[in-house]
């Protein structure tokens, strides 16, 4: 080992406005493997991380739930330290965006900016709803895709066709809160010009990155970068910018200096300041982020950082987002899975032990799959590694408990294990955590086939003191297999240490042999996964979706409803599937050849059209309805009928025969969605 190294890391900063789950979960895990490791062998590691608190859903999010944004912003504090606890990840201090510290640093950062003349202001049109009074951000304004005409989309693109616009491009918009078309209003804006950095960052990124990473940024970075927008209009919950009254800063200006404010702050309780670690040549510094926030961190912040003199990270380490079973992760699925939910069914170790399996400190996605993950914890962890201690354990424990010394053979295969040290500590460096995984296995499997080779429950009738030397083999292989799985599994090896009756180990330990040493009475370390664990979490998970979506009260719960022959309850997401629209017909034809059908064609307001085939002629002439408001679906796929396009559905009931269209209330406009 060469000199003790300063490391700071920081795991990306939870939006305060959610609960953590497993996407969380594989970044946290992934820090704290590295984190522990780092320790383990003599480093000073700092992790760091805080909540994200600042920004429009925050604040719109506490007054849906009539609470002030920092209460919040501080129950969301305390909810996601203690889910992080829970998982065996300790932040020596989480921060909190939202602090005097990590304003004082946003000022800083924004002057060193501003003196710099990397700074401008202009105005900007931007979406404004009169009635909420605010300024709309993009996923605040919905619409039709001005390039599928999917309704309902956000204003920052669709999730239809994919494509990426702006909010201005949108047909017929309409605020996300209230449902009114926004106006247009000036509002004077702050920028930071990006582009004054171009030199600098074509330079940065490819030392500072990985290859993918850098490839994709140096796309971005041939052409020429725009200046980016870093204020936002009142109301908004976050910090004003010094000089520009009423303009605060946008959410992801004063986000990542919540890595330093929250260093700061815990500097601060050991006695040192943030730059001690921050600004020193000699320390190391790394981003630990989702691939999905690549741009922010490694083209906005070293931007901010070299414009205000600090130094910029040594690395921004990069991976893959969580998929379970194949999939985004789903609401409806059951599989949109929190931490809190898996930690009541489930032990976190399981999950720590899952995710070191799957990392390999790549950028390519991660998989949970279930069956898998039951596959993996039950015959690797439990069946192969935790079963060589159980089955040497307990056999040494029946004839006294006392260890004795190795055999020649026991002895070779513990210098063959204590000799991974190097290649397992690479892997680990390299947060290729599944090649350390996979080593440590290969010296489970020599413990099982040592102990299989021998025999020792049938040799302990015959040769009490043969049988201690192969189980006193056994042992130490799985205390050494523990201190390598140690920063993977710290609350398993603390128990072993607790077997052993030894100090907590570092990584060195692994070198020591254990001998003549009396164990603690064995306790079981892990118990197996049963699949119906996994079910009740996946059935908790839609419940959860439930209750954050409740079903109307006015819902029928009579016993009339089976009479009704109701269809499949549905949850509100899949109600607001489908958009519901007051439209005015302002026009109905016969359909030539079509006994049943009239030719409809509705408006939508905002200039919108559709034409739509109804089989409605039985009840109304064209002449009944032109002028008329009703309800239509206006989602639905368009159908190729004999007759044209049919591009929705109005709303009728009826029993084939006499029909009745819906009619709204006399003040619906048309255009208006029904939710
Ligand atoms: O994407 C997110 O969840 C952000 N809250 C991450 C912020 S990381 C840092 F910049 F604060
Ligand atoms: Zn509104």
């Amino acid at each position: 080992m060469t000199g003790q190294r300063k490391i700071v890391i920081t795991a990306a900063l939870p939006y305060a406005n959610g609960a953590i789950h497993l996407g969380h979960m594989v970044e946290h895990c992934m820090l704290d493997f590295w984190v522990r490791f780092q320790r383990a062998r003599g480093h000073e590691c700092v992790a760091i991380c805080a909540d994200d608190t600042h920004g429009t859903p925050i604040m719109l999010n506490a007054k849906k739930q009539g609470i002030t944004p920092e209460a919040l912003v501080a129950a969301s504090k305390v909810e996601h330290e203690k889910v992080f606890a829970d998982f065996g990840i300790s932040y020596p201090h989480y921060g909190s965006t939202h602090s005097p510290e990590n304003q004082r640093i946003a000022n800083r950062i924004f002057k060193a900016l501003e003196e710099k003349g990397h700074v401008e202001t202009r105005l900007l049109k931007q979406a404004y709803c009169e009635t909420d009074q605010m300024f709309l951000p993009d996923r605040f304004i919905k619409g039709t895709c001005p390039r599928c005409a999917s309704v309902d989309q956000y204003g920052d693109g669709c999730e239809v066709c994919g494509a990426v616009y702006a909010a201005a491009d949108l047909k017929s918009p309409h605020c996300a809160i209230c449902g009114r078309p926004p106006v247009e209003r000036d509002s004077e804006h702050v920028f930071v010009k990006l582009n004054d950095f171009k030199d600098f960052l074509k330079a940065w990124v490819p030392e500072h990155t990985g290859p993918e990473i850098a490839k994709k940024l140096n796309e971005w970075l041939d052409g020429d970068l725009q200046s980016w927008c870093i204020s936002r209009d009142a109301p908004y919950f976050g910090f004003e910018i010094p000089g520009h009254k009423d303009k605060y800063f946008y959410v992801w200006f004063d986000a990542p200096v919540g890595y330093l404010s929250t260093l700061s702050e815990w500097a601060k309780s050991q006695g040192k300041t943030f730059e001690h670690y921050w600004n020193d040549p000699e320390a190391e510094r790394y981003h630990l982020i989702g691939k999905d926030i690549v741009y922010h961190h490694a083209l906005f912040w070293p931007s901010m950082l070299k414009a205000a003199g600090l130094e910029t990270p040594n690395e921004i380490m990069v991976h893959g987002m969580l998929q379970v079973n194949g999939a985004k992760m789903s609401k409806s699925r059951g599989t949109f899975i929190l931490a809190s939910t898996f930690n009541k069914h489930l032990d976190p170790t399981y999950l720590r032990y899952y995710l070191a399996c799957k990392l390999s400190g790549g950028i390519d996605d991660i998989d949970f799959n279930f069956d898998d993950f039951v596959s993996r914890v039950n015959s690797d962890l439990i069946g192969k590694i935790t079963n060589v201690a159980s089955r040497g354990a307990q056999m040494l424990q029946k004839i006294g408990g006392q260890m004795g010394a190795l055999s020649p053979e026991g002895l070779q295969l513990v210098k063959v294990a204590q000799a991974l040290s190097q290649e397992i500590a690479s892997h680990y460096e390299r947060r290729d955590f599944a090649k350390a995984m996979l080593l440590i296995r290969t010296i489970a499997d020599e413990a099982n086939k040592y102990f299989d080779k021998y025999e020792p429950w049938k040799l302990v009738k015959v040769d009490e003191a043969a049988t201690i030397e192969i189980l006193t083999g056994i042992l130490n292989l799985f205390r050494i297999m523990t201190i390598y799985l140690k920063p993977v599994l710290p609350t398993y090896a603390s128990k072993v240490e607790a077997l052993f009756q030894e100090d907590p180990y570092i990584w060195s330990s692994a070198q020591q042999v254990v001998e003549y040493k009396k164990l603690a009475p064995f306790e079981h370390l892990l118990k197996r996964i049963e699949p119906a664990q996994i079910e009740k979490i996946v059935a908790e998970t839609k419940e959860i979706l439930a209750m954050q979506n409740p079903t109307p009260e006015e819902t029928p719960t009579i016993s009339g409803e089976a009479a009704l022959g109701l269809a499949p309850t549905i949850t509100i997401d899949d109600f607001q599937k489908i958009d519901l629209r007051v439209v005015k017909i302002i026009d109905a034809r016969e359909v030539e050849g079509a006994s049943k059908l009239l030719q409809l064609t509705l408006d939508l307001g905002h200039g919108v059209t559709k034409q739509v085939f109804s089989g409605i002629k039985s009840t109304y002439k064209p002449s009944d309805l032109i002028g008329k408001h009703t309800v239509m679906v206006a989602n639905l796929a368009p159908r190729k009928m004999k007759f044209g396009l049919s591009e929705g559905m109005v709303l009728a009931s009826g029993d084939g025969e006499r029909l009745a269209v819906l009619y709204p209330d006399v003040h619906a406009v048309a255009g208006q969605r029904i939710s």
